[in-house]
């Protein structure tokens, strides 16, 4: 999928963010293996700390539709530069997507910042550490 597309499907994303308390809209566009396109967005709560991020939201989304392998995820949020997933959707991610899985990460500007997965979350806890 060409670069314009899968920004244009991010911001779409983005557009259903329920933000009542930071305003501050995310969206997700996750790729899996077989190139299903799944969106997701942030949802918060008035028990803030409830709040699911479009990131999560996504994998979640993605994972209980029975996938389980993925080759891309693309993020948008309003940010100066390129936005920056938490901690806990890092760790999320890594447990479905391989270190070598490319991250692209927006902002409504021009800003793009091409990772991976294994940058994003070096040294994470993985499955293989519970054998
Ligand atoms: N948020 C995301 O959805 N993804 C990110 O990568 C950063 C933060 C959300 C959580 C909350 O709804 C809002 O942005 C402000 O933190």
């Amino acid at each position: 999928m060409d670069e314009k597309k899968i920004k244009d499907l991010a911001v779409s994303a983005m557009q259903n963010a329920y933000v009542p308390y930071s305003k501050f809209k995310v969206g997700a566009v996750l790729i899996t293996e077989d190139n299903e396109v799944i969106l997701g967005c942030n949802v918060e709560n008035a028990s803030y700390g409830l709040t699911n991020c479009a990131e999560r939201t996504a994998i979640f989304k993605a994972v209980s539709e029975g996938h389980r392998r993925f080759k891309h995820l693309v993020v948008i949020g309003d940010t100066e530069g390129p936005i920056s997933p938490c901690g806990a959707c890092r760790q999320v991610i890594s447990e479905f997507c391989s270190k070598e899985m490319p991250v692209t990460l927006l902002n409504l500007k021009e800003d793009r910042l091409e990772t991976t997965v294994g940058e994003l979350l070096p040294w994470s806890f993985s499955p293989q550490d519970l054998d």
